[in-house]
């Protein structure tokens, strides 16, 4: 039977017992609207721990204030039957009054990863996503923490943290899971209508240019990512926020191309950002 917790102290507790009981735990943070990509974070959590906490909790401090926060989908009824499709032992699904209660002040700051790619466009983004994540590594207290590299600053910025600070959580990563035609599964897909849907193709395809001219030899990053910006100039229907070619473990811009690139891509069609990202091995 999977649980559905709202309370830190209950999670706690039956965390403390599972550890008694020599469990081993995997934690896999979500904010709901789960799709096939969270689904393979929760079943690679099934293959490797005893039991399963899957989070659900849109966290309020990760928004800008010009951001989705109250618009971002919830649906959580269907997101505790597919959990519980795939033998998830517990919800922890706490409001934001358990979480965030009066006169709460601390925040963790990852202070250079953060100043690269989506930090940029999103100012404080990723202190709400460290602080959160902290204090669900605490209140779960898992063996192994599951994350999607569909979010390659996040998950850097994770394991950064987890480095830094000395937990005894290990960060396992998943690859992106995508639609059949290529588009990275979100959650803010579902903002999209059909003529949207249509144009969130060309992320996947600027990646996939960038790919073949690395491949080919191109080394000038300033080639490849103007033959990039070409490609998106042609989609009428989005604004680019940031093409990049970084090195995937600094996230700094790299000045040739000989070594591992990461290729980073987040657009906005109308209101809603959309991102991707491949890493090329040399
Ligand atoms: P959310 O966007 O719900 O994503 C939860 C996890 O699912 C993240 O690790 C994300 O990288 C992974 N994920 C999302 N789409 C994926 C895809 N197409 N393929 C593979 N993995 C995918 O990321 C967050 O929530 C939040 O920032 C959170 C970490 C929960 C902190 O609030």
């Amino acid at each position: 039977m999977m649980l559905v917790i709202e309370k830190i102290q209950q999670i706690k507790e039956l965390s403390a017992r599972w550890k008694k009981e020599r469990k081993t735990i995997g934690l896999v943070p979500t904010m709901g609207c789960l799709h096939d990509g969270h689904l393979s974070l929760i079943r690679k959590s099934r293959e490797e721990c005893d039991v399963t906490v899957v989070s659900i909790f849109v966290n309020p401090t990760q928004f800008g204030p010009k951001e989705d926060y109250t618009a971002y989908p919830r649906i959580f009824e269907q997101d505790c039957e597919d959990c519980e499709n795939d033998k998830v032992d517990v919800i922890f699904a706490p409001s934001v009054e358990e979480i965030y209660p009066d006169g709460f002040q601390t925040s963790v700051s990852v202070k250079l990863l953060q100043n690269h790619l989506c930090g940029l466009s999103r100012p404080g983004h990723f202190d709400g996503v460290a602080t959160i994540v902290l204090k669900l590594f605490n209140i779960v207290s898992p063996h192994k923490a599951y994350f999607g590299e569909k979010d390659y600053q996040q998950l850097q910025i994770i394991k950064r943290m987890v480095n830094d600070m000395n937990l005894d959580t290990a960060i396992v990563d998943m690859p992106i899971v995508r639609e059949p035609d290529g588009v990275a599964m979100s959650s803010r897909n579902k903002y999209l209508n059909p003529e949207d849907r249509g144009s969130a193709k060309i992320l996947r395809k600027i990646i996939k240019e960038a790919e073949h001219l690395i491949i080919n030899g191109e080394i000038e990053p300033e080639t490849v990512l103007s033959a990039l910006h070409k490609i998106a100039k042609k989609e009428k229907n989005i604004v680019v926020d940031y093409i990049s070619l970084c090195d995937p473990d600094t996230l700094e811009d790299l000045d040739s191309l000989e070594k591992d690139v990461l290729v980073a891509v987040a657009v906005k069609i109308g209101n809603t950002r959309l991102i991707d990202n491949m890493v090329i091995r040399r």
